[in-house]
């Protein structure tokens, strides 16, 4: 597939600012909504461990973590949604591509999340007191869990197949005879999608000892049980650790010839001195992880880290497709639009930085109180303001459709 053909699939509108801003954005989010994924991952199965367990420690962690892998799972695919919109705008040509060669997948990632889904809430409503009862179905964690690995395989799939458009030809028509089905995953690689997924394991780690600063907080926290719960995120975070730096090595050391330069390129370098940042963090901190904001740090520095996972991930993506294929992300046609840029930013910034605040500090200070919880003054007007902008967002939204339509 020379150069000439994959520019000519382009959008020819061009993109609406400079596609820089997309190629960030996509990295951002991206990172988003993997350590969601992650989240959501490590957190359904510790449920499903907590749940076949009779300990009580293990069954109240297991009902703590069924309401963050519900709760993750919305965030993951909210936080899907924006780097598909990135990518699909500075790399449509290889992104449609992809879609359309295995276009039956593309279609069945929604049924299957959907089932995936209902498969979580399903066991959720079964078992909504885990710490107290015994479990009743574990077998739809189990089921959800695997259609959860089934959608991020899709993903990985649509994300490897558009690395390789040597090969489209070869699966659009093998031996010459057209196969228009898209019923097939063609292109893969285990190490790196293992990679992504075993991460999971660090980054729950991370996560409980969060979860366990949060808790320490509250007047009636149960000491027995946060000292029950710092070994365990210790030990997930050395296995989490492991596993990362044996996936990694593989899926570097497995790279097709094209893209060998990213194996000693200062770009893993720099992802693994994050990640390995991360997961020494908690031994480091050592009795501090007890004071202040500190139980929170290896979260926080785990989410930098998979931004730079994130940023490797995508040179990979630009200078395999740029030095092998002579492909540009970022000399698109711009075409600028700055009512929809500035409506972006101003949406993500205010929109979301007041509706986001308000909706967290709510949960935040609802989990720390004893009883039903009274939002103070200041809280509500938040709450207030967050409404009245999201009204004013929807007026303007369409009082300049008509305006447009009108002209
Ligand atoms: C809930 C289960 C999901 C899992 C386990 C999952 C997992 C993953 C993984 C492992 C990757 C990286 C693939 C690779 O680079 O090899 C990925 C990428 C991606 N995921 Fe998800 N995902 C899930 C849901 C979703 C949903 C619901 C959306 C969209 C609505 C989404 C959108 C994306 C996109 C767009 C990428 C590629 C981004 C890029 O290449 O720039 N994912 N996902």
């Amino acid at each position: 597939m020379d150069a000439a053909m994959l520019y000519a699939l382009r959008d020819p509108a061009g993109v609406p600012s400079h596609p820089l801003v997309f190629l960030v954005l996509g990295v951002l989010t991206w990172a988003l909504h993997i350590a969601a994924v992650q989240v959501m991952l490590g957190a359904s199965v510790l449920t499903l461990f907590g749940a076949l367990k009779i300990d009580r420690y293990w069954r109240r962690l297991a009902g703590a973590m069924l309401a963050t892998a519900k709760v993750a799972v919305s965030v993951a695919i909210v936080l899907g949604v924006a780097p598909l919109l990135f990518v699909q705008v500075i790399y449509d040509p290889f992104w449609y591509t992809a879609n359309v060669l295995s276009a039956r997948w593309v279609i069945a990632f929604i049924v299957i999340l959907i089932a995936g889904y209902i498969a979580l809430y399903a066991f959720y409503y079964r078992n909504q007191n885990l710490a107290a009862q015994p479990t009743r179905g574990a077998w739809h964690l189990l089921i959800s869990l695997a259609l959860m690995l089934v959608v991020g395989w899709i993903m990985h799939v649509l994300s490897y197949q558009m690395l390789l458009p040597e090969q489209w030809m070869s699966w659009y028509a093998p031996n010459g005879r057209i196969d228009p089905s898209g019923q097939s995953l063609h292109g893969y690689s285990v190490a790196r999608f293992a990679f992504f997924i075993l991460l999971s394991v660090a980054v729950i780690a991370a996560w409980l000892f969060a979860y366990r600063r949060y808790l320490m907080a509250r007047p009636d926290s149960d000491p027995g049980y946060l000292a029950w719960l710092l070994p365990l995120a210790q030990r997930l975070m050395l296995a989490g650790g492991l596993l990362a730096v044996a996936s990694g090595a593989v899926w570097l050391a497995t790279l097709p010839e094209k893209m060998a330069w990213f194996a000693s390129s200062g770009w893993v370098w720099a992802g693994a001195a994050a990640l390995l940042l991360a997961s020494t963090l908690p031994r480091l901190l050592g009795q501090r992880l007890d004071r202040g904001l500190w139980g929170y740090l290896p979260f926080g520095v785990g989410a930098v880290a998979l931004i730079v996972v994130g940023a490797a991930r995508e040179a990979l993506r630009f200078f395999t497709l740029f030095g092998a294929h002579g492909y540009n992300a970022l000399d698109y046609k711009l075409n600028l639009d700055w009512y929809s840029t500035v409506l972006f930013f101003v949406t993500f910034a205010v929109l979301g930085g007041v509706v986001l605040s308000y909706l967290l500090t709510v949960a935040w200070k609802s989990g720390q109180s004893q009883g039903v919880y009274t939002p103070s003054p200041a809280i509500t007007r938040l709450g207030n303001l967050s409404i009245g902008l999201l009204v004013l967002w929807i007026v303007q939204y369409f009082a300049i459709g008509f305006y447009v339509w009108a002209r």
